[in-house]
């Protein structure tokens, strides 16, 4: 049965069991409330008019009953009337709001996330149609999400395919060499092969599935071993490395990972910064947390840009980065890899003076076999 008439027939079953509950109480309880006045009316009556004192006593209550059921009987019709129209605009009330939840959470089953429902009163009902309206709003962010993502993978892989045909073309018209085109389609094959990694790691970092060796690590060791690794590529470009970190207690992450957040860092500085400039990589212990920071004297990054460059594929300046090799995910992997192993990035720039790229991880003392969340990072985007 629908739950309007259900909740009707449940209303009148309950006033028919009231009205039915009044009259037996009537019946079973109002003969002790009037039973000694009828005794103190008989002896006072007997006396005057000489009737027997029994005979009276029951005409006297047999009329006192009559009346009081008359009254009952004349007031049902308009209390029940009462009853039923408010039993009635109660169910049909309660019952709409029903079926708008029903039709919300089908619509949402159906796929269509733009519906949205009232929220009126302040009901559990309200709280529901409040709750199935931020559950539309989160699904429809994920299909929209899935949606831009199809997009994108399209888009980055159309152009190392259209140089891969371009150079086969090439090669056919003779107007290159087989050398030079071996050369030219590795180069592309690399960086498809490079995307596809990221996208595999992306999705397994949102997923929150990586797999992390979690160990204690000497982070003056690692930022040493980083700055040799980049040490030719600031020179060759003519931008100056500072690094201090020196002292610093342990901290407890996957070694591998904290190398590649670093490396993706200290990648995107050199390569906003022009010749010239400088990018400063400082790390310090602050109470529980280790706090680095890649800070450059580059490019900057404007504000509307910077609220979404954590983002997958977002690039502040999609032609220059793409033609510089980056895939527009690491960010958002540097990101997902450092909340993995408990901490937290957040960004801050200038635009034409620089940027700042900080993060967190917890230090050896504070998780050595959990991970929990740090404190973010004094600056924040
Ligand atoms: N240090 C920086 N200075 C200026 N812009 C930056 C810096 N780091 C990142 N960005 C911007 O953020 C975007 C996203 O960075 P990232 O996720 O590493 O992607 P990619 O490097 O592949 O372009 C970059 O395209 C760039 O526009
Ligand atoms: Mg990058």
């Amino acid at each position: 049965m629908r739950f309007f008439p259900r909740l009707l027939l449940s209303n009148l079953l309950v006033i028919l069991l009231a009205v039915g509950g009044m009259f037996a109480a009537a019946e079973l309880l109002a003969p002790s409330f009037y039973r000694e006045h009828v005794d103190r009316m008989a002896v006072t009556m007997t006396g005057m008019v000489g009737s027997t004192h029994r005979e009276l006593r029951s005409d006297l209550e047999a009329g006192l009953r009559t009346t009081l059921n008359r009254a009952l009987l004349a007031s049902l019709p308009l209390a029940g009337g009462v009853a039923l129209l408010t039993a009635w605009w109660m169910s049909r009330g309660l019952g709409r709001s029903v079926q708008r939840l029903d039709e919300g959470s089908r619509a949402l089953a159906q796929g269509r996330y733009a519906l949205r429902l009232p929220e009126t009163g302040k009901d559990e009902l309200a709280d529901l149609a409040h709750n199935l309206n931020v559950l539309a709003g989160a699904l429809s962010r994920v299909e929209q999400g899935r949606v831009e993502l199809i997009g994108n993978v399209a888009h980055e892989l159309r152009a190392p395919l259209a140089a891969l045909r371009g150079y086969a073309d090439a090669m056919e018209d003779g107007l290159i060499t087989p050398d030079r085109a071996a050369h030219a389609i590795a180069r592309e094959v690399g960086a498809m092969d490079r995307l596809v990694r990221d996208l595999s790691l992306v999705s397994r970092v949102e997923a929150g599935r990586v797999d992390l060796h979690l160990e204690t690590l000497n982070p003056s060791d690692l930022i040493r071993a980083l700055q040799e690794r980049f040490r030719t590529s600031f020179e060759e470009k003519g931008v100056a490395l500072h690094v201090t970190a020196s002292q610093l207690p342990a901290i407890h992450a996957d070694e591998e990972r904290v190398m590649q957040v670093l490396t993706n860092l200290l990648a995107n500085a050199l390569r906003h910064t022009p010749a010239g400039g400088q990018v400063r990589v400082r790390a310090e212990a602050h109470e529980r947390v280790l706090n680095v920071a890649v800070q450059d004297t580059g490019t900057g990054i404007a504000p509307e840009h910077l609220t979404r460059i954590f983002e997958r594929f977002y690039r502040a300046d999609p032609a220059r980065s793409r033609i510089e090799g980056g895939s527009g995910v690491g960010l958002t992997i540097a990101r997902g890899l450092v909340e993995a192993m408990g901490g937290q990035m957040a960004a801050t720039s200038d635009l034409d003076r620089g940027s700042t790229f900080s993060f967190t991880l917890p230090l050896y003392t504070l998780a050595p076999h959990s991970v929990t969340p740090a404190p973010a990072p004094p600056q924040s985007a």
